[in-house]
């Protein structure tokens, strides 16, 4: 089997059955777990989040957490949500997993937010 394809089986695994977090290389991972689930998975300070079951309860709407699928929205998300209410509780709920130290040091995909 392809590294690829242990990788996304591994992912899927844990993803789909909760059973423990994911860790994520980079960001590319991000976009093809959303791709390959179907779900909107979103990347707020390292952190993944599956916000799909939480688009029609969104106070913001469901369209902008669409188009912020598969990104970093550490700006967007702080300009919107200041003073910080009740998201950062609710968020809680949706963590699956969390970007690699590694990707934390690579500040050039940060640069571009939703
Ligand atoms: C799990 C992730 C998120 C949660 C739990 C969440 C939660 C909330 C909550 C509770 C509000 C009401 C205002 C407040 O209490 O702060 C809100 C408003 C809003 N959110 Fe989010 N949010 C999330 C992600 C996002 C993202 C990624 C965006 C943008 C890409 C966004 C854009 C907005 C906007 C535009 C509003 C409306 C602000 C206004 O009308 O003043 N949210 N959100």
């Amino acid at each position: 089997m392809s590294a690829i394809c242990s990788w996304v089986k591994d992912t899927a695994f844990s993803f789909f059955s909760q059973s423990k977090e994911i860790s994520f290389q980079d960001m590319e991972e991000v976009r093809q777990l959303a791709e390959i689930t179907g779900k909107v998975l979103i990347v707020y300070k390292d952190d993944v989040f599956d916000v799909t079951k939480y688009l029609s309860d969104h106070p913001g709407g469901k369209e902008i957490l669409m188009l912020a699928n598969g990104k970093v929205v550490d700006k967007i998300f702080d300009k919107y949500h200041y003073p910080l209410g009740d998201a950062p509780k609710i968020m809680k709920k949706f963590k699956i997993g969390y970007l690699s130290p590694d990707w934390y040091l690579k500040q050039k995909e940060r640069v571009k937010p939703v």
